[in-house]
């Protein structure tokens, strides 16, 4: 039974893309499901969320970035990921605990138990039943965060938003967080499904539908 999926990769892979694009195949096939993210899924998240990626040139030490990523995460799974799930609904997530370990611990080097024990307290125990760690070289990513930047340049100038704080760290930073995603997945075959993301959007999502068809029929038949 899955109830809970989270997407997970490096900046500009299309962890949003192909959310929004589950989400709407989800729907159309009657399934009730809840879009949602990290930071930033409550209202104390979104204030969290302008902290963490639009304070720029305020020097935020790693310990700091790791606390508010946890307080996000413990608001937003009591506040929105556990009803939902009580509810019934399929929970779509934009980051999760993943991104924690990677970012915190293989980009920044926190303490990589320390971090899993912080995250099993801030989720309450809540682990995705599928993740989707979409993976494609750094630099393509980073492009991809470019082009959407330049695209909504006018937008993104008039709320004076440009590179995030994370967009901002150097190529090795970035090197280091794909190394830990993969890593990650390594460790958890049964949960964590690493999808090429340099392919076109069309195909990343036809083999994410197809795989998230296979785990609900699983679900049916084991009823
Ligand atoms: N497979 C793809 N091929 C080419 N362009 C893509 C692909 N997937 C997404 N894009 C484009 O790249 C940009 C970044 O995609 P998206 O916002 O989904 O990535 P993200 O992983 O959510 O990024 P972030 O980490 O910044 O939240 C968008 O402009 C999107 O349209
Ligand atoms: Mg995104």
């Amino acid at each position: 039974m899955i109830r809970f999926i989270s997407f997970e990769g490096g900046d500009g892979s299309g962890k949003s893309t192909q959310l929004e694009l589950l989400a709407g195949y989800l729907s159309r096939q009657g399934i009730s499901c809840l879009s949602t993210r990290e930071p930033g899924g409550t209202n104390l998240g979104k204030m969290l969320r302008k902290v963490l990626l639009e304070l720029r040139d305020e020097p935020i030490s790693p310990e700091t970035e790791l606390f508010l990523y946890l307080a996000d995460r413990a608001q937003h799974v009591q506040e929105v990921i556990e009803p939902a799930m009580a509810a019934g609904k399929l929970v779509l997530c934009d980051r999760f605990t993943d991104s924690t370990l990677a970012y915190q611990g293989y980009g920044r080097g926190v303490d990589l138990d320390a971090l899993s024990r912080m995250n099993a307290i801030a989720s309450r125990g809540v682990v995705p039943d599928l993740t989707f760690l979409l993976d494609c070289p750094v630099e393509v990513g980073l492009s991809r965060t470019q082009t959407r930047s330049s695209s909504h340049a006018s937008r993104a100038a008039a709320k004076g938003k440009a590179e995030d704080r994370f967009e901002r760290e150097g190529a090795l930073f970035h090197e280091q967080v794909r190394r830990g995603f993969l890593e990650l997945a390594q460790a958890d075959l049964a949960r964590i499904v690493v999808i090429d993301a340099a392919r076109s959007i069309a195909s990343i999502q036809q083999e994410i539908v197809m795989i998230v068809e296979q785990k609900l029929a699983t679900r049916h038949s084991a009823k």
